[in-house]
């Protein structure tokens, strides 16, 4: 198990960091309390040892990427220095920054070459679960690795005893552990995407975890698989969902009773050790129900924590992020076409999308695929205007969809209101499932929304969206 120094270096790391393994980064010469992170290849023990090390690409050599922690409305300033051989960029998931530094190459920035460096830097106005992550349209530098999260504490957090970050990964390895190459592969676009076979938390499989019984914990989820779908099941145990993509919801039990995460998603949970002394619980990732496996064990210690499970507080303080004007909204239809068996579900224009689908280009936005950044923008929208967009999945697969720049409420599925209402920057939706989101476009620039399946990605199916200074 990897475990770093920490320092405690004022508004870069809390004291939460140090009993979580956070890491403390490198202070570049150039001064100015600017932080680095350098990307290189690296090797990681995905699989279990004695089996090989795989060769990964790695930022400071750790594998998921250090976990990098601040407060709510801290500035961030971290120089991204770039040791691949590949030209590359940093995008932040999640997080609402100007737009030149949102990291898609193309769009809001050069690519940064080997050898070069570029200085991120931003206001951290919202509390809550992030990541970061390249993005140059493929799947291929988050499949090698890179990915890391980053944490924004509340001024006043929920009390628990640990505070944890469980970073999902998923890796297609060949027997002798090395990553089997071909990320935007024809069949895996037209499918769910490129699936791998060999699952790791935190950059291991299986990991056992101790907790005392009935310790609280705040756990962090990250799916940063380029593909997989999680449905967490903590059996005899009882998750509360705080949190959703960094940003707090009525804690509530998951419907259905696993925790469901589309890649690029976040959940916080609230998790009591409940098992009993001694017990030992399977986390398994119940999503597809004749592929079930187990994702990390949690083994209860025999000398109890407290009598009984604590009965804090857990409702998190809301961000400051601006309420969408209903009355006053424009309304946008949004069909997402495309895949295996789109063809069937095509409707209007079926036959320029099979003709596109020829060349390649998989997936469709309102019968358009593309990389996001062919500057044709999907909508404009006048800065601090409401927007809903009602989504359609006119295919037979499943998307996160991810809008940058801005977080968004889900206001409905299937013409039926949500129950909580959240604010997301990520929404799953299910197979032939209507979604509307609504949100207040107050950031301007060019943003994308896109599948965060990186293979669909790749192969059509984003867009972006304009958010003009004037009217
Ligand atoms: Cu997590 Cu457009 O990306
Ligand atoms: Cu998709």
């Amino acid at each position: 198990m990897t475990r770093f120094t920490s320092l405690s270096r004022r508004g870069f790391f809390s004291g939460a960091a140090a009993l979580s393994g956070a890491m403390l980064l490198p202070t570049s010469s150039e001064a100015g309390g600017e932080n680095d992170l350098t990307v290189a290849p690296s090797r990681a023990q995905l699989l279990s040892p004695p089996r090989p090390a795989t060769p990964v690409w790695a930022f400071e050599g750790a594998l998921p990427g250090p976990e990098l922690r601040f407060r709510q409305g801290d500035r961030l300033k971290l120089r991204l220095r770039n040791r691949l051989e590949e030209f590359t960029t940093l995008h932040w998931h999640g997080l609402r920054v100007p737009n030149a530094m949102d990291g898609v190459a193309h769009l809001t920035q050069p690519p940064i070459a080997p050898g070069d460096n570029f200085l991120y830097e931003f206001n951290l106005p919202d509390a809550g679960t992030y990541w970061y992550h390249p993005h140059l349209g493929g799947a291929e530098q988050v499949g090698r690795g890179l990915a890391g999260a980053l944490v924004v504490e509340e001024e006043t957090p929920i009390r628990v005893d640990r505070d944890l970050v469980w970073m999902l990964q998923d890796w297609r390895l060949d027997p002798g552990g090395a990553i089997v190459p071909g990320f935007d592969g024809m069949h895996d676009a037209m499918h769910g995407g490129r699936i791998g076979n060999h699952v790791t938390l935190n950059g291991r499989p299986v990991p056992q975890i101790d907790l005392a019984p009935n310790e609280r914990l705040r756990l962090r989820i990250v799916n940063a698989a380029t593909a997989r779908i999680f449905a967490l099941d903590f059996g005899s145990l009882a998750p509360v969902i705080v949190a959703l993509d960094g940003q707090p919801v009525a804690p509530h039990a998951p419907e259905g009773g696993a925790v469901l995460v589309g890649p690029g998603m976040r959940a916080d949970i609230v998790l009591d050790a409940t098992g009993g002394a001694g017990a030992a619980v399977a986390v398994r990732d119940l999503f597809r129900p004749d592929a079930v496996y187990d994702v990390a064990i949690l083994r209860h210690g025999d000398t109890s924590h407290r009598a009984s499970a604590p009965d804090w507080d857990m409702a998190l303080s809301p961000n400051p992020v601006p309420e969408p004007d209903l009355a006053n909204a424009t309304r946008h239809d949004v069909v997402f076409n495309g895949g295996m068996m789109g063809q069937m579900m095509m409707g209007d224009g079926a036959a320029e999308m099979v003709e596109q689908m020829q060349q390649g280009r998989m997936w469709f936005v309102n019968g358009r695929a593309s990389d996001g950044h062919d500057g044709l923008p999907l909508l404009t929208a006048a800065r601090g205007s409401t927007q809903v967009i009602a989504m359609e999945n006119r295919t037979g697969w499943w998307h996160p969809i991810h809008l940058h720049g801005h977080v968004f409420r889900v206001i409905s599925r299937d013409g039926r209101p949500t129950t909580h209402r959240e604010w997301r920057d990520t929404v799953l939706m299910a197979p032939e499932e209507r979604v509307e989101i609504a949100f207040r476009a107050d950031n301007p620039g060019d943003w994308m929304l896109h599948c965060h399946v990186l293979a669909h990605q790749s192969a059509g199916m984003a867009t972006l969206i304009r958010v003009a200074d004037a009217a």
